[in-house]
């Protein structure tokens, strides 16, 4: 037992987000984890080191044999804190690199690939394992964590969440325009929720949040509210 913001804790839960790109999931999951001292895992940013790493080899996406071949090679590691996830490939951190437009582009590509989503699925039960985690990503709660103790699907007007992810680069130095930011976004969106592997859909027990009028803390305040809910009460 654990007592977190004044409650005892039956146990360290599993805490998955779900949702589209710009919806507020990192935002909010760091923050949650950062409040119950847990580790915040991003999971695109695997996708994304598989994608950089793939860029770098110059490996042609659609050939599956050399795709297999490198998920078995890859030497892919994490470091796990509750604010940030860092992710090495063979040795070197290459989390700065992640946020690069042409890894952005390509990702939901990459992601769709089942070596890779094989691969990337073993290290993200690893890292749960012990629980304590606010997971966030496109199947966490169907696929990743289907027995996480709080399930979320985020969700916001695209035109809104465009904005978001175009301040988001323009406050890391990357030149953009809010129509091409959101519609690279309506693209992703497209690709993710309509692969076959793992499409990004809302779980049938996940909470759905639509965070279009909701700032980063009234966010944070409706999620703290269901994990009290249940963490509080959850059985032994
Ligand atoms: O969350 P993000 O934008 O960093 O994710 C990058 C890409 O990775 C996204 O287009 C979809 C994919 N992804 C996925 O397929 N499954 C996850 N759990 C997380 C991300």
């Amino acid at each position: 037992m654990s007592t977190l913001l004044g409650y005892h804790f039956k146990k360290p839960l599993v805490i998955a987000i779900d949702g589209p790109a710009g919806a507020g999931k990192s935002t909010t999951a760091r923050a949650l984890a950062a409040a119950l001292s847990y580790l915040y895992l991003d999971t695109g940013a695997l996708y994304r080191a598989m994608t950089w790493k793939i860029i770098q080899e110059k490996i042609d996406p659609d050939n599956l044999s050399e795709i297999a071949s490198f998920c078995e090679d890859i030497d892919l590691s994490l470091t796990v804190t509750g604010k940030k996830t860092e992710v090495w490939v063979d040795g070197v951190n290459v989390t700065a690199f992640l946020r690069d437009p042409a890894v952005t582009k390509l990702s939901s590509r990459i992601s769709a690939l089942a070596p890779v989503r094989k691969k990337l699925l073993v290290i993200q039960q690893q890292v749960g394992e012990k629980g304590g985690i606010v997971a966030e990503g496109r199947d966490i709660g169907r696929v990743v964590f289907p027995d996480a103790d709080l399930k979320f699907y985020f969700d916001a007007d695209a035109d809104v969440r465009g904005m978001r992810r175009c301040k988001d680069l323009k406050k890391q130095g990357i030149k953009t325009n809010i129509s091409s930011t959101t519609q690279a976004l309506k693209t992703r969106d497209f690709k993710d929720t309509s692969r076959k592997l793992s499409p990004l859909k809302k779980d049938d027990d996940a909470i759905v949040l639509d965070t279009t009028d909701l700032n980063p803390d009234e966010v944070l305040q409706a999620i703290l509210k269901e994990v009290v809910r249940v963490g509080v009460s959850c059985p032994d």
